[in-house]
């Protein structure tokens, strides 16, 4: 038996602070929804645990999130199981796109299959949260408010297909350096009504998700790396219908009305990746 899975990105609508807390991590409220850029895995029973991504196999102590899922949900059921797994990256890794949580929550429900584990969804996130924050969400996937540093998810009903032009720049950020600019620079904490902006992004009002939305963490990745905001003023000089960073960059993602101003778009920006957004959960 093989399995195939395919690993989706995410996008944050929103990402807005609400405080520090004591463990270091960032409580946070946003909107987040599946893309359709993804990774694809495929698993193999196999006597041991053996991970190849691009073709090339990692070594077994690898801190890469796929490894660590397996291992995981190894210790957590006292098994030692194997698989051979093999991880085809599209997705770009330092770029607020989840690509490393997505892969690890993939190999939770793969695992869970192929292993014949019968683990319910909420058992894969409790584990999955302990591997990264977006590993909750990327098990649920659609779209969802978070809050907590991730895990509180409320499902929320997706918008109709939306075209999407992304650029990672600068080889992407660092998570914790971002987050630790942020809270070094002293940046305020919007406050942000995540559900008034899933109305409007499902009635595409675009200009009213524009002005409802915020990402607190643009504006210190901004600092660490200029040309996340030079890319906001060029998808908006291409007539896009939001901008925003996504995560804690350094993706930007621009949203535009039809498939066809995308793709003019996508054809002006060095480097873009054109997708859309995806509308079924798991
Ligand atoms: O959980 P994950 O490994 O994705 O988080 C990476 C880093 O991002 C954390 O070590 C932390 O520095 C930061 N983070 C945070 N608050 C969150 C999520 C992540 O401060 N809610």
């Amino acid at each position: 038996m093989k399995l195939t899975l395919h690993a989706r990105a995410k996008i944050n609508w929103s990402l807005s602070i609400c405080g520090e807390r004591p463990d270091g991590y960032h409580s946070l409220d946003m909107l987040m929804q599946s893309i359709e850029l993804c990774d694809v895995l495929s698993f193999e029973p196999a006597r041991f645990l053996s991970l190849t991504v691009d073709g090339k196999k990692l070594p077994i102590g690898n801190r890469n999130l796929v490894i660590r899922a397996a291992n995981a949900l190894n210790e957590t059921l006292g098994l030692h199981n194997g698989a051979r797994i093999s991880l085809k990256k599209n997705i770009p890794t330092r770029a607020g796109l989840g690509g490393g949580s997505a892969d690890c929550a993939m190999t939770l429900i793969a695992l869970n299959r192929l292993w014949n584990l019968r683990l319910p969804l909420r058992t894969l996130q409790q584990i999955g949260l302990k591997l990264g924050a977006d590993v909750p969400f990327c098990l649920q996937q659609g779209m969802a408010r978070a809050e907590g540093v991730g895990e509180i998810l409320t499902p929320l009903e997706s918008p109709p297909m939306i075209p999407l032009v992304m650029v990672t720049p600068g080889g992407g950020l660092s998570t914790p350096a971002v987050f630790k600019a942020w809270s070094a620079g002293n940046y305020p904490m919007s406050r942000i009504d995540n559900l008034a902006l899933a109305g409007a992004l499902k009635a595409r009002d675009f200009a009213r998700a524009q002005a409802l939305s915020c990402n607190d963490l643009e504006t210190p990745a901004i600092a660490l790396m200029p040309e996340i905001g030079a890319l906001i003023d060029r998808f908006r000089s291409l007539g896009a219908a939001f901008v925003r960073m996504t995560g804690s960059g350094s993706t930007v993602f621009a949203a535009f009305e039809s498939e066809e101003a995308a793709r003019r778009a996508a054809d002006a920006v060095p480097g873009a990746i054109l997708t859309r957004t995806t509308a079924d959960p798991l």
